[in-house]
């Protein structure tokens, strides 16, 4: 039984390999085609790794015509050719099989198959509906001839490589100049924490256009929408924010909530005087002291007690640092570190709760334990000094006993020895 597995799985192979080989000899579409077609981007060049052929699809599954006919006037003529759909047309050309659940369920049935439907509700697809063929299609970000799985990294869409196929056309001024919206999302994207980990990183864990945007129902997220996006990947943060009085204030006033302050395309490493009263701070730009209100106290507080932290962190780590230089055992108090810089950690997250009932706690807590260890580490130090001292001191007495038995070895040598 054993050996009969090998057996049927070598016999299957050699089936199969027969069989394709018959029936790509039936397909003239392909051989035709290759025969004289060159160039990069001739249909058949790039055929042989996209995903429809590897799941034996043919090129008559998507043009139709009859593959057996040896003269395309005659397929051109054949029952069912559908040659080449305009623009408009292509969102139904590949929806016939993307949109069909039976027949992508035999292919693969964990496979969504909503592309068209949300497609049309995009900027992209209800723009196209209206006739405007300067937008993404199927086959801007997927190419119609080189497709690959969305997980593949070859595929175009694959994060590394979106923001580029975007990019194509929404930071061509001269192409989007009829739009009149800003061509810079890439440029920004690029320089920003996102851009940075997505491209130069490769964190695909990092948001590329389509993260925020969707895949197939491209539009600007919409100001109620934004904090929901941030917060599918910063979940605690965005619930922070919706527990905290800007959900609310914000809404009214109609501030989207994570971009207001963070902005959405260049997003910058956060600093901590954006929290604060003084001049980079996001606070100052709605709160200002003599509207009495709680706004511009807490910002401040805040600030003088995150200082405050930093501060200790700080001087705490020097402390240890030096202790370690000088030779002492100080792993609790590496470990103690390890929580204060969790309490900052969490405490520049709680920035989010915009409230000091919340972070006040998390902050003290850290500058506490800061304290608590620099001052073991001074103790160490000084530990180290005593040390050094009791050492001083023993080697002087030490050395002061070496002489003493020297003086008496040369005093007992000096002695006549014919004495004895
Ligand atoms: C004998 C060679 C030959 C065969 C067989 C052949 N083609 Fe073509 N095909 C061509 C040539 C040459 C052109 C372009 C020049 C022209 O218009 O005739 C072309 C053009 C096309 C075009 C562009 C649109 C159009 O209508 O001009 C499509 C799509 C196409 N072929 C698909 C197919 C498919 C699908 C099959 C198989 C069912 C097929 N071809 C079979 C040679 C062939
Ligand atoms: C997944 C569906 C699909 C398959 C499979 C497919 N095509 Fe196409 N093909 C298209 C679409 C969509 C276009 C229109 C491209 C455009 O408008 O730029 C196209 C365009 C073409 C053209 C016009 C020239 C060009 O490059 O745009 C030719 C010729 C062609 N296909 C031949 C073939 C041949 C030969 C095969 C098989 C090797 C094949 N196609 C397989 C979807 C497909
Ligand atoms: C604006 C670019 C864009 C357009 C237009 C677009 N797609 Fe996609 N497509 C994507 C991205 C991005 C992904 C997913 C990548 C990922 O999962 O990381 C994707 C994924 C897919 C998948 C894999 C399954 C899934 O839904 O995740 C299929 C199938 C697909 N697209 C078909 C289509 C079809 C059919 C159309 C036209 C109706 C279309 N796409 C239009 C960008 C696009
Ligand atoms: C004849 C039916 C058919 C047509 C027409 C068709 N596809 Fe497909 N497509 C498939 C099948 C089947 C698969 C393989 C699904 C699998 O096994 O994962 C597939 C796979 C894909 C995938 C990879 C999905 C993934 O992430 O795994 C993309 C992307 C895709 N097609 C895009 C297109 C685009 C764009 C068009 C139109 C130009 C198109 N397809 C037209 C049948 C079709
Ligand atoms: C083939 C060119 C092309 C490609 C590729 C393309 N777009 Fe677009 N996109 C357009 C055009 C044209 C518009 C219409 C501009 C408008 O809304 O007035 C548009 C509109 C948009 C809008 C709506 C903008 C607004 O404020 O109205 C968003 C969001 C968008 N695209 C995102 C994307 C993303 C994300 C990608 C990549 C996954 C992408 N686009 C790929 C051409 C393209
Ligand atoms: C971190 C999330 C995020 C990422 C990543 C992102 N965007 Fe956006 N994008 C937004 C938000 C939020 C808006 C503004 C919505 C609003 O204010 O109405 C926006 C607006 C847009 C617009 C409308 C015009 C404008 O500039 O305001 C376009 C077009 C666009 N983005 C394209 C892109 C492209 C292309 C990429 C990739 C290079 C990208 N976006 C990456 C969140 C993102
Ligand atoms: C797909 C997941 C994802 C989405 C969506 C997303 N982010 Fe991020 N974000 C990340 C990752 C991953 C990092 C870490 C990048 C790094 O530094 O390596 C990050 C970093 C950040 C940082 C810097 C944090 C730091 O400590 O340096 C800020 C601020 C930020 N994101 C804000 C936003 C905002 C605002 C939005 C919505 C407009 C958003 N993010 C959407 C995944 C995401
Ligand atoms: C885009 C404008 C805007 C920014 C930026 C902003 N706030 Fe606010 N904030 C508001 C509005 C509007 C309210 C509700 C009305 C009010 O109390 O002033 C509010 C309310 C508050 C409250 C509650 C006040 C109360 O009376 O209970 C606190 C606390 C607060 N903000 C702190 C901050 C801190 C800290 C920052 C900087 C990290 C900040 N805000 C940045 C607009 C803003
Ligand atoms: C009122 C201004 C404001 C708003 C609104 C805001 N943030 Fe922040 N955010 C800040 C400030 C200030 C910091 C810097 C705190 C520090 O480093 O001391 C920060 C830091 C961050 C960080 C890095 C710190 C961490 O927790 O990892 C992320 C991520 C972040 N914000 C995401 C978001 C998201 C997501 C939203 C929307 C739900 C949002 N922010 C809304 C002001 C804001």
């Amino acid at each position: 039984m054993q050996r009969l597995i090998p057996v049927t799985a070598v016999f299957v192979l050699i089936l199969g390999l027969c069989f394709s080989i018959i029936s790509s000899a039936q397909d003239n579409c392909l051989d035709c085609h290759t025969d004289w077609e060159d160039g990069e981007n001739s249909p058949t060049q790039k055929w042989t790794y996209d995903i429809h052929n590897q799941v034996g699809l043919t090129c008559a599954d998507c043009h139709g015509g009859d593959p057996t006919l040896d003269d395309m006037d005659d397929v051109r003529n054949s029952k069912g050719y559908r040659g080449l759909p305009s623009t408009a047309q292509i969102p139904q050309f590949c929806g016939r099989c993307h949109s069909d659940a039976t027949y992508m369920k035999k292919f693969n049935p964990a496979l969504p198959v909503d592309q068209v439907a949300k497609y049309i509700t995009s900027r992209h697809g209800v723009l196209l509906g209206t006739g405007d063929d300067k937008v993404a299609t199927c086959i801007s970000c997927h190419s119609a001839h080189n497709t690959s799985p969305a997980s593949s990294p070859m595929s175009s869409v694959y994060p590394l490589n979106l923001p580029a196929v975007c990019s194509g056309c929404h930071s061509d001024a001269e192409y989007m100049a009829e739009y009149g919206i800003p061509t810079d999302q890439y440029e920004k994207f690029a320089s920003s924490v996102h851009g940075h980990a997505l491209l130069v990183n490769e964190d695909i864990g990092a948001p590329a256009c389509n993260d925020c945007h969707g895949n197939h129902g491209a539009v600007p997220p919409g100001v109620e929408n934004i904090s929901a996006v941030c917060g599918s990947c910063h979940a605690k943060v965005a619930s922070l924010f919706a527990d905290s009085p800007h959900r609310a204030a914000f809404e009214e006033n109609g501030f989207p909530q994570c971009e207001t302050c963070h902005s959405n395309h260049d997003i910058i490493k956060p600093l901590d005087n954006m929290v604060g009263t003084e001049q980079n701070s996001f606070c100052i730009e709605c709160h200002s002291e003599d509207d009495g209100n709680k706004g511009f106290e807490t910002a401040s507080v805040i600030s003088t007690l995150l200082d405050s932290l930093v501060r200790s962190e700080q001087n705490a780590i020097e402390v240890i640092d030096e202790a370690e230089i000088k030779g002492m055992e100080i792993d609790d108090e590496r470990f103690a570190l390890k929580d204060v810089r969790s309490s900052l950690v969490e405490s520049r997250s709680l920035v989010h709760s915009f409230s000091l009932d919340e972070i006040r706690p998390e902050l003290e807590k850290g500058i506490a334990l800061a304290d608590v260890t620099r001052i073991n580490g001074l103790g160490i130090i000084d530990n180290y000094f005593f040390r050094r001292k009791g050492l001083g001191i023993s080697t002087v007495i030490i050395t002061l006993l070496a002489v003493i038995i020297w003086i008496k070895i040369r005093r007992i040598e000096r002695q006549p020895r014919n004495r004895a």
